[in-house]
């Protein structure tokens, strides 16, 4: 197959295989949506600033063992990762309440929650990914109980490590949502990417949104928030 022929494309991703049938490359696009894609703009340089920060974040889960697929970043918006097979679900992580959270419970948003949360989320556009419990991925077999536990201890794990990190740079890890994929030889992989497309940010002094909320709710600023992030992060300035 032809190292230019698109495998897959998601709304923020397209994915390329590799001369290595275990490799694809990953582009990352500057297509934004929200709610199910209802919402859509192309913002110039996301791409870039995503492929960057999820890097960061990548490199620093290895420092502190957390196996990924990430391997290099090889242009500004292109990466290759292991090929994996995606297991359909969307892994979300709370620490305080914002988003669906509060419409689905009725706290308000920004209430520190007691301990994390972890919830499932079925990857099906068709449904507009709806939340899961054990027993509905059970039933429709999207995963063993096995791998659900795994990902839930990633997941915590994931969580107490970015949470840390993320403090010392001024910025409150409010939730964010993990990918997993498994590998040939059946070890599940964190995948995906983590970035302000994935993730909510406050910074912790003044409660200001970094993320993707910025377009959701069109509060403005997306990218600059987003290259706040980077710059944060350690990320080379691009002023
Ligand atoms: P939610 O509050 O809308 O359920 O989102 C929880 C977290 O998951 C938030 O950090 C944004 C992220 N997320 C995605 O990465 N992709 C999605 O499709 C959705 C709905 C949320
Ligand atoms: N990524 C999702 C979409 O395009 C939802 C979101 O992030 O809010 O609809």
């Amino acid at each position: 197959m032809s190292t230019d022929s698109l495998l897959y494309e998601g709304k923020a991703k397209q994915l390329f295989p590799t001369d290595d049938l275990q490799v694809l490359r990953v582009v990352y696009k500057d297509s934004a949506t929200a709610f199910n894609g209802e919402k859509k703009a192309e913002l110039e340089g996301k791409g870039v600033l995503n492929n960057q920060i999820s890097k960061l974040f990548f490199d620093y889960l290895t420092k502190h063992g957390v196996e990924h697929h990430f391997i290099e970043m090889i242009s500004d918006y292109e990466q290759l990762v292991k090929r994996v097979s995606i297991i359909p679900l969307e892994v979300v992580v709370r620490n305080i309440a914002a988003g669906s959270l509060v419409k689905r419970v009725g706290l308000a948003e920004g209430t520190q929650l007691s301990r994390p949360i972890v919830e499932f989320y079925y990857k099906n556009d068709g449904l507009g990914d709806p939340l899961m419990n054990q027993d509905h991925i059970a039933m429709l077999e999207l995963a063993t109980s096995d791998q659900v536990g795994h990902m839930r201890q990633i997941a915590l794990q994931v969580n107490d490590i970015l949470q840390l990190y993320l403090e010392q740079k001024g910025l409150v890890l409010v939730d964010f949502k993990l990918e997993f994929g498994v590998d040939p030889s059946g070890t599940l992989l964190l995948a995906d990417e983590i970035s302000p497309d994935t993730c909510r940010f406050w910074d912790n002094v003044t409660g200001k949104k970094l993320d993707k909320d910025r377009f959701r709710q069109d509060l403005g600023n997306v990218l600059e928030a987003y290259q706040e992030i980077y710059q944060r992060l350690g990320g080379a300035s691009h002023a």
